[in-house]
């Protein structure tokens, strides 16, 4: 590093887990660009403050993750279309003192299910009501799917269909009963993260018809148990790092300028340092 290498990184709490820094790094490398992107665990209720620190630091900007995303998107000077339409930015790029906010996470997930060759019709049944609930939310709904929100707090469940402007909410205690009409069960809440959330999935997957799509937006760890119970059952399973990369890549383009590709290789990386942690 020297004076002139780009910095960029990763706003979370906590951030421990993620694997963002490895996968930008890797870029950097790659690409032959002096560049660096590190983790920075910043507590609720300080995202301003580090934020408006970050863009005096002269960092070009930073991903953000769980909890800041919707705040994220409050603190933005200015917004892209997609980062309206999902009410979460987590992608920030600080140009002449402001912070632009971005939303890839509903694309990452779309054009992750695609490469999985999962069909993006039909009912989608989205378990959460958060900023990464939003953005796939928004971005199935533009491909076409009729979208369903369930959501352990209701009023947030309410709120997010109300935004989005169409949509059903299903009470948490309904959804497994309503599972039979769904072709695609998301899990976008942090249930699951390093091995969190004591669900009984095999029980609430039971009503599930053969052909459903399931999709985890966790990655740590790759096997989560509700993609554990949805293999059991047979189901059509997608992990979340595939997600992760296909997120990642608008950033780093906007803070290092270079697009990186999805490739075997950054998906192999990532994969293998999972299982070095147990976390396949
Ligand atoms: P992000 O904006 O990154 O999606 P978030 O706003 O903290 O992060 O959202 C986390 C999601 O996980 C929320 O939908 C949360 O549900 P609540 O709105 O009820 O808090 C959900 N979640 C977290 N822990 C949960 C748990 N133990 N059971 C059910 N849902 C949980």
């Amino acid at each position: 590093m020297d004076g002139k290498t780009r910095l960029a990184g990763i706003i979370g709490w906590p951030v421990e887990h993620s694997r963002s820094p490895m996968l930008h790094n890797h870029w950097c490398r790659v690409h032959q660009i002096n560049g660096a992107y590190v983790p920075l665990p910043v507590e609720p209720g300080q995202l301003e403050t580090a934020l408006r620190g970050l863009v005096a630091a002269g960092f070009r900007g930073v991903n953000v993750t769980i909890p800041h995303k919707e705040e994220a998107f409050r603190l933005c000077d200015e917004l892209t279309e997609t980062a309206r339409r999902a009410g979460a930015a987590n992608i920030l790029r600080f140009a002449e003192g402001r912070i632009i906010g971005d939303c890839t996470d509903g694309t990452g997930f779309c054009d992750n299910l695609l490469a999985h060759d999962v069909a993006l019709e039909g009912r989608a049944l989205i378990l959460g009501a958060g900023g990464a609930a939003r953005a796939v939310a928004a971005s199935l709904q533009d491909r076409g799917c009729e979208v369903f929100i369930s959501n352990r707090t209701a009023a947030r469940a309410e709120a997010l269909v109300q935004a989005l402007g169409t949509g059903t909410v299903l009470d948490w205690a309904e959804w497994p009963d309503r599972l039979g009409e769904m072709n695609l069960l998301v899990n976008a809440t942090s249930l699951g993260m390093g091995g969190r959330g004591d669900v009984d999935w095999p029980a609430l997957l039971q009503a599930g018809q053969a052909g459903l799509g399931v999709a985890d937006i966790v990655y740590t760890p790759r096997q989560t148990s509700l993609l554990k119970a949805a293999q059991e059952r047979g189901f059509r399973t997608v992990d979340g790092l595939g997600m992760l990369i296909c997120q990642a890549r608008a950033g780093f383009q906007a803070w290092f300028g270079v697009l990186p590709d999805a490739d075997e290789a950054s998906f192999d990386l990532l994969a293998q340092d999972l299982a070095r942690h147990g976390l396949s």
